[in-house]
């Protein structure tokens, strides 16, 4: 049997889709291992967001090759997929001659049959084009990144054309789900021990499918608000739902929050800049005063929802006056957490063509006062944690406390706790004690 190392870079969509290729293999007769030097075939989903994961494509290609070298073994068959693999192409096999197929991000269902056209020694390529397209949605059964929480892919691809992002470029345009095959996915997850759903796509509040299929009888002001009244009367019982778009972020998501327990409270929310002038440049949709509208309507929910985003820095042109308006936007917002990035030019997109005129020093100077600042209020929002209850999913034995448990709260915290196996999977509240870092830690009470 044919044994397949599969490691997977960037966003929950592609760990999605990696869960599905697993299952595929699985079914095909090949053995996951999680070890690189067991394997027969090195499969690497890639992410291409920023310059640097995209190298890292070249990087692991180069170790892989190395690593089997140094024993003495025949370098195993490569396999990239992923979003460098439906931007490249074919020009990856002239990129490196170690690599021997490239499967797009729509053509990953293909993957039993690359590994046995390469295996015949063809440089195997495929990635679907716009037109006959088909997305596999299939929620996989064999292979997950863990036994309680589940990804449900709800939308694929993007419209935004954000002028930074090659996102569009790389999954294609938006296509969702219809509601009733959602609902059969995720009672399909219920039936096999599965505690906590994440909707996912990369705009989720964009969720517009063709047809109203399984939205019948559920009131709301839109699609997805609709989709999140119909996924919580499934009884599944956690439901998270990531990314929303600023520009479509719809207050009667917050109400549908208010509405079901099931829904939980925190809301991931990219702003990117606190400028208007460098949003308008990012050709985001939206400004800062109905960005702030949509945060206050979050914050005013009587279920203490957490707030998570992204923030860009550097981003052409961006002023010290521009940053001043970031960092008076995170002073404002005291967000649980947010990932700040270097702006990182990616050919093709229209910001390409704008010079990248921020120094790289000056980048790091901006990313180091803003992560402090944020820092800053996200420890004092984690001490307002301490003395409350949270409820927490037990998802497994701390990997530095075999004592301890560790899981995630309705918020998106990481909360530890004293506990033994036997709680695994279970819902329990926990007493917050103490606040470190990234994790709170507390007693089950
Ligand atoms: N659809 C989501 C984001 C998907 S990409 C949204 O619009 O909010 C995840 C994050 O990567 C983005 O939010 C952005 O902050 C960052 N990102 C995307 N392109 C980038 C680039 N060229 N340079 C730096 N960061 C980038
Ligand atoms: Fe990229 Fe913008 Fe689409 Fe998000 S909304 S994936 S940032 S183009
Ligand atoms: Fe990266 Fe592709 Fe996701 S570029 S962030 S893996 S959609």
């Amino acid at each position: 049997m044919k044994k397949v190392y599969l490691e997977t870079f960037g966003c929950q969509m592609n760990v999605s889709d990696s869960e599905r290729v697993a299952t595929r293999l699985a079914a095909d007769g090949y053995e996951i291992t999680p070890f690189e030097s067991a394997a027969d075939v090195v499969l690497l989903n890639t992410c291409s967001v920023r310059e640097k994961a995209e190298h890292k494509l070249f990087t692991r290609v180069g170790q892989v090759n190395k690593a089997a070298a140094d024993r003495g073994a025949k370098k195993p068959l490569l396999g990239v997929l992923g979003c460098v693999a439906q931007l490249e192409g074919e020009t990856l096999f002239a990129k490196s001659q170690a690599i021997d197929f490239v499967l797009g991000t729509r053509a990953v269902g293909r993957v039993s049959q690359a590994i046995e056209k390469a295996s015949g020694g063809e440089n195997y390529f495929a990635d679907l084009g716009e037109r006959d397209e088909i997305y596999d949605w299939s929620v996989a059964d064999a292979q997950r990144h863990s036994p309680y929480v589940a990804f449900v892919p709800i939308i694929e691809g993007c419209n935004k054309f954000c002028t930074y992002c090659i996102v569009p470029f790389s999954r294609g345009r938006e296509k969702s789900l219809p509601a009733s095959e959602i609902v059969r996915h995720i009672l399909q997850l219920r039936s096999e021990g599965i505690k906590e759903v994440h909707l996912i796509g990369q705009n989720v509040n964009s969720y517009r499918p063709k047809t109203d299929d399984g939205l019948e009888g559920f009131r709301g002001a839109t699609q997805f608000s609709r989709l999140l009244r119909v996924v919580a009367a499934t009884g599944i019982e956690r439901i998270k739902f990531t990314t929303s778009f600023p520009r479509d972020f719809h207050p009667d998501i917050v109400e549908a929050i208010g509405e079901n327990e099931s829904l939980c409270n925190w809301v991931h929310l990219p702003v990117q800049s606190g400028s208007n002038r460098i949003l308008k440049l990012m050709r985001r949709g939206h400004t800062i005063e109905n960005y702030l509208e949509r945060i206050d309507i979050i914050k005013s929910s009587p279920r203490n929802i957490s707030l998570t985003t992204d923030i860009i820095i550097g981003f052409p042109g961006e002023t010290e006056e521009d940053f001043q308006a970031t960092l008076a936007l995170a002073e404002y917002c005291k967000f649980n957490s947010a990932y700040v990035f270097k702006y990182s030019p990616r050919p093709g997109t229209p910001a390409y063509a704008m010079p990248d005129d921020v120094s790289p020093i000056l980048k790091t100077e901006r990313f180091l006062r803003l992560d402090k600042l944020i820092r800053f209020h996200q420890q004092a929002v984690f001490r307002d944690y301490i003395n409350k209850t949270v409820e927490v999913l037990a998802e497994k034995i701390s990997e530095k406390h075999p004592n301890q448990i560790s899981g995630h709260s309705t918020c998106q915290m990481v909360v530890n706790f004293e506990g033994a196996k036997d709680l695994l999977g279970k819902i329990v509240k926990v007493k917050i004690l103490e606040s470190k870092a990234n994790t709170l830690y507390g007693k089950i009470c």
